[in-house]
């Protein structure tokens, strides 16, 4: 989708269904209509007042002196304000009957389990601070997680929040070299690893891969490593210690550092169009307060929910949802080590039926797994427990979203399509499940305190049911502060394109009833089974080939992806055959990770080309597509052929 020409996009899908909670639902739910509307109102009229009161909802050492200062670019939230995300998640349990309550309930991809009570979360978090404080770890140093699912992640992640040291959480199926570039933008101090993680019953080697980084990353001096599956690994002296060994002589006494509202609480790394990856900066005091209520609002939580979030902590959504946000309000948050097919196609709706989840959060590529696995695998469980499905990570196509209405929820569960990004840290655009009537492939209306528009590229709002850039016209508490290390990329990324406002990115429409339906990125980000991933990093692992002098990637439409990755390459010399198609995809692999996998490789004499030198990615788009509805009938000379054409007609 290309936004360039100024004009409004134009959005194909119409849909007329409409789903309105079910009675039984909203009568029980946090949010009511009567509610919803005072909330919206008193947003509308005094943002400030409206998130000053929300503030409440934390446990503060020190009330703020003011709840905004400063605009988009400059935002300081509750400044003067000093709390801790840890003690939040935490200690403000344990006066309570929560202190016996199940914090994380996990369960490892080969079956093995582990409850932690909020107490015992807490001991082993106080625990793991102390450790991190003795390896030299202090307040403001950047510490990198990469680790399998396991409560050890939680754990590590809460002890960084503890003392203040920003987490940069890396998701464990990023290469040696990813590891090494977020290591050297972010400056870390120490990594925390495992030996290995459960993947569809195969270990995905972690350390080694650490060990590899590390040639390449000298700002790391210490790394704890997590025994998980018994995988040889090697041990330096000096360098590398054992977490249970180090654990083992801790001191479960530690103090949540008492912080300011702004102080950094982690870095997450995101795709963008161009350059490095970006290292998207959350706050303390905004981002928690953000987290805990729309984990509040939008997942209806109650303490006797088990609530399920099936998202990776090394993407947002599990940061936000599977870790502060439910651990802030003091709820159940299930975490699953593995594979959704791992033994069988059945496991998802199997550990629903063990735990009694209540609350299901998954994302649309994973339903269309589901889907093609077919319906005889959650028939075989006992699924009555779930009363709300959640979305998150791509549009949900209208029929994925009835199947998952049917089959999974029974026609009795409403469903949240949450539209978010890792830079906005918590839900932005979302049904709430007790008010708002659901269409299916709308992520429906703004939370209260979220203002949104649709607007052309010179910034002019757009009538209903005309497509355009979507933004934020006000800064909201869980926002991005910048990008680490490089605050004029934010301002350039985010608040340049379109005066006044913030820039998600993405294309979108309103329509007639006010419901937002996301149309996707305009950028050249692709969107991988809910990830992003920057044609532009995928293009230099591919140039870094020593056979290949260049590169274009595109997206294209994905039965279960979403978008697969399809790579136009140019060779230095010679044709390229199915055997170098592999190297390639493996050099891809090993450069960026297995996310990034490479669905089809093209071999092209050359990458067609706007005279001004930049790749026409909507022909290869078109060109990418095509291959999957009218086979592979198009040569590659006639690549340059229809190049040409367009170039002329340009011209
Ligand atoms: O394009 C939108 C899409 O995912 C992008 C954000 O990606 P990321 O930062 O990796 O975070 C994913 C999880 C929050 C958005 O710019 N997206 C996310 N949720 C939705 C969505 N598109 C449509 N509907 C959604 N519910």
């Amino acid at each position: 989708m290309s936004a360039g020409s100024g004009q409004a996009i134009e959005s194909v899908l119409k849909e007329g269904r409409s789903f309105p909670p079910p009675a039984d639902f909203a009568a029980q739910a946090n949010v009511t209509p009567t509610h919803y509307d005072e909330m919206w109102r008193r947003a509308k009229d005094d943002p400030e007042g409206f998130w000053g009161e929300q503030a409440e909802n934390l446990h503060w050492f020190k009330k703020w002196d003011t709840v905004l200062q400063g605009g988009f670019a400059d935002a300081r939230w509750f400044a003067g304000g000093k709390l801790n995300a840890s003690y939040n998640c935490l200690d403000r349990h344990l006066d309570s009957w929560r202190k016996n309550k199940a914090a994380i309930v996990w369960e490892g991809e080969p079956g093995d389990t582990r409850v932690l009570r909020y107490q015992d979360l807490h001991r082993e978090v106080c625990k793991f601070a102390n450790v991190l404080k003795s390896l030299g770890v202090k307040t403001g140093d950047r510490v990198t997680l990469y680790m399998p699912m396991i409560p050890e992640l939680a754990i590590a992640m809460l002890a960084c929040a503890r003392i203040g040291a920003p987490h940069s959480i890396i998701f464990g199926g990023f290469s040696a070299d990813a590891i090494a570039d977020r290591n050297n933008d972010a400056q870390s101090k120490l990594v925390v690893t495992a030996d290995a993680g459960w993947r569809r019953g195969k270990q995905i080697e972690l350390k080694g891969k650490v060990d590899e980084s590390l040639q390449r990353s000298t700002s790391v001096q210490k790394v704890v490593v997590v025994r998980r599956t018994g995988a040889d690994v090697d041990m330096k002296p000096d360098r590398d210690y054992w977490w249970h060994e180090l654990m083992e002589g801790a001191s479960t006494d530690c103090d949540a550092e008492s912080l300011d509202a702004e102080h950094p609480l982690y870095i997450l790394y995101t795709s963008g169009s161009t350059g490095k990856p970006k290292g998207v900066l959350h706050t303390t005091g905004g981002y928690l307060l953000g987290t805990t209520m729309t984990t509040r609002w939008v997942f209806d939580l109650k303490d006797n929910d088990t609530y399920w979030c099936t998202a990776d902590i090394g993407w947002v959504t599990g940061h936000s949802y599977i870790v502060y946000g439910p651990l802030s309000n003091g709820a159940t948050t299930l975490m699953y080590e593995g594979a959704p097919n791992w033994p069988d196609e059945g496991r998802f709706w199997q550990i629903v039926e063990k735990y009694g989840v209540n609350i299901f959060y998954t994302a649309p590529t994973a339903i269309r797994a589901f889907i093609k696995w077919g319906d005889a695998w959650p028939g075989k469980y006992d699924l009555t427990s779930l009363r709300l499905l959640g979305t998150v990570g791509e549009p949900i196509n209208p029929e994925a979203w009835m199947w998952y209405h049917r089959t999974i929820g029974q026609e009795r569960c409403p469903i949240v399509d949450t539209w978010w990004q890792t830079e906005t840290g918590a839900i932005m655009i979302s049904p709430l499940p007790g008010v708002t009537a659901t269409k299916p492939g709308s992520c429906t209306k703004p939370l209260p305190g979220v203002v949104p528009d649709i607007v052309t590229e010179s910034g002019e709002s757009l009538p209903d049911n005309q497509g355009g850039l979507l933004v934020m016209r006000q800064p909201w508490p869980s926002m991005l502060r910048t990008l680490w290390g490089d605050h004029e990329r934010f301002v350039e990324t985010y608040l340049s394109k379109i005066e006044g406002c913030y820039f998600a990115g993405d294309g979108a429409r309103r329509d007639e009833d006010g419901y937002y339906w996301v149309m996707g990125r305009v950028d050249d980000v692709l969107n991988v089974a809910g990830h992003r991933l920057s044609t532009m990093e995928l293009e230099s692992a591919l140039v870094s080939h020593p056979g290949v002098a260049e590169a274009a990637v595109v997206g294209y439409p994905h039965d279960l992806k979403g978008e697969g990755i399809c790579c136009f390459v140019t060779l230095k010399t010679g044709e390229g055959g199915e055997e170098l198609k592999k190297e390639l995809i493996d050099h891809v692999r090993t450069q960026i990770g297995a996310i990034a996998t490479p669905d089809q490789i093209r071999f092209a004499a050359s990458v067609p080309k706007t005279r001004s030198g930049k790749i026409m990615r909507r022909l290869l788009r078109d060109i990418a597509a095509g291959k999957e509805t009218i086979g592979d009938t198009t040569t590659l000379e006639d690549y340059g052929v229809l190049a040409k054409l367009r170039e002329e007609s340009e011209g």
